[in-house]
């Protein structure tokens, strides 16, 4: 599950750039029963199997650098990961990630190792795998140096704190859509106060949660107030290109 994403595009270039060293283990090295048993029954009865506590203790205390490292558990019961955090972690030295399968963890797993808890979002994947490259792509990132363009990680939706505004390429005209004529007038004031009020009424469409975490500045609540009177809600309409 890991040697795809690992191996592609950006997580591939802090690798080999030296930014970022990622290792897959398999908590089966740290069993000793024949089988290889890494889960059990639950106690209490119920469907599903428990990732047991112990081999999972002994690969962390194999993998620990120390208190350098942050252990983190991938599990729908912790809490919701998000930009912010991605941004905590890309500053840490070391991160042990656990992924989950089956029910889920025997709790005194996290309890144990002060893991922190963490949801990618409000639904029930098959294990933390996918998670935890969910964690590591959005985290690795922000590391500086990573990306190529290093304004565009801090223009990214969220990392504003409102989403993005649309963004168009060429041609100018495609299958009789057009593009916001303003994006074309090479008046570069005109052009950015056009994109934060686009970013603006998406959030406001879309997320009106984000904006109401926000405090809008004088252009924004003035923005805003021209959307209103636009009538957003009817679907504002603009200049564009033919
Ligand atoms: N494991 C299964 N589902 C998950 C989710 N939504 N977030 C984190 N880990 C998970």
């Amino acid at each position: 599950m890991f040697q795809g994403p690992l191996q592609e595009s950006i997580l591939r270039r802090a690798q080999d750039k030296g930014l970022a060293e990622i290792r897959v283990h398999d908590l089966r090295t740290w069993t000793h029963d024949r089988h290889r048993v890494v889960d059990d029954v639950p106690y209490g009865g119920g469907a599903g199997m428990v990732l047991k506590p112990e081999p999972v203790f002994e690969a962390v205390e194999a993998l620990r650098h120390g208190p350098e490292s942050t252990v983190v558990a991938l599990t729908p019961q912790g809490i919701p990961f998000g930009q912010r955090l991605a941004d905590e972690l890309s500053r840490l030295p070391h991160l042990i990630l656990l992924c989950g399968r089956y029910e889920g963890f025997d709790d005194r797993i996290p309890q144990g190792l002060q893991a922190l808890e963490l949801s990618i979002g409000d639904y029930v994947l098959s294990g933390g795998e996918v998670p935890a490259l969910v964690v590591l792509d959005a985290t690795i990132r922000l590391i500086p140096g990573v990306l190529g363009d290093e304004t565009s990680a801090l223009t990214d939706s969220f990392a504003m704190g409102l989403l993005e505004h649309p963004h168009f390429t060429r041609p100018p005209s495609f299958r009789g859509m057009g593009v916001p004529a303003v994006l074309l007038s090479g008046d570069h004031q005109a052009i950015a106060r056009w994109r934060r009020k686009q970013a603006l009424r998406r959030t406001r469409e879309r997320r009106p949660d984000l904006l109401a975490r926000t405090t809008p500045s004088d252009l924004d609540q003035e923005l805003l107030a021209e959307l209103d009177a636009e009538g957003v809600a009817m679907g504002g309409s603009e200049e564009t290109t033919r």
